[in-house]
């Protein structure tokens, strides 16, 4: 059984049930009824929240376990939640098929990170919009979440040049925010929030 699908079979949803603090206040941006696609949703709790808040969401994940509960949640919650298994290693959606991505804590090593990031963009269309929030090194020094391989983490200046050219950043920020997602994410950390517009 890999990884997630061992830490998303323990009891409760591992980030909580509410969706992140900061996918709350960006998604005021998305026009309604948009279609949206949430990768490495796990559990649901962006993705569903999405949905009630009248989006067409698409959840994709490599997680069977966390995509089954993302499903119970979403029956929970009286909504519809389209969901996929995939690896984000090499799926890419349709390109200029979306109004919105969204990704929150989505930690892949970078030999995956740049192919995926740029298919992702892709799947945008002009004028749609990435939400992405993150941990950044500088986590490394608290104990609040995340992966412990600075491989695995993002700084803002990282993601601008990623995405140079598909999207124009609105916001490129890192700072201290503290966290309270579920046993995961607890206490103060440091994170990364990226916010751009397809061009
Ligand atoms: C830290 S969890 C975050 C879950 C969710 N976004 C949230 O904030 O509650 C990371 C998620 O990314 C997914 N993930 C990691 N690598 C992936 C890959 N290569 N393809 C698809 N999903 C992946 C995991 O299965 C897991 O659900």
């Amino acid at each position: 059984m890999q990884m997630w699908d061992q830490r998303f079979s323990e009891a409760g949803f591992k980030y909580g049930t509410e969706p992140n603090a900061f996918l709350q206040e960006a998604a005021q941006r998305l026009a309604p009824a948009s279609e949206l696609l949430v990768p490495g949703d796990g559990e649901g709790r962006n993705g569903v929240w999405l949905a009630s808040q009248g989006h067409a969401v698409t959840s994709v994940d490599s997680s069977r376990v966390g995509l089954q509960k993302a499903q119970a949640l979403a029956a929970e919650k009286g909504v519809s939640l389209c969901t996929a298994l995939v690896d984000l290693a090499d799926w890419s959606p349709q390109p200029a098929s979306m109004d919105g991505v969204v990704l929150i804590y989505v930690h892949l090593p970078s030999a995956i990170r740049r192919r995926a990031h740029l298919a992702l963009a892709q799947g945008l269309k002009p004028g749609g919009w990435l939400i992405l929030e993150a941990f950044h090194p500088l986590q490394l020094q608290h104990h609040s979440g995340g992966p412990k391989d600075g491989d695995m983490l993002y700084t803002p200046e990282q993601l601008s040049a990623e995405f140079e050219g598909l999207l124009q950043p609105v916001l490129a920020w890192h700072g201290e925010t503290v966290l309270a997602e579920g046993p995961g994410h607890q206490g103060l950390a440091h994170v990364t929030r990226w916010l751009g517009q397809s061009i």
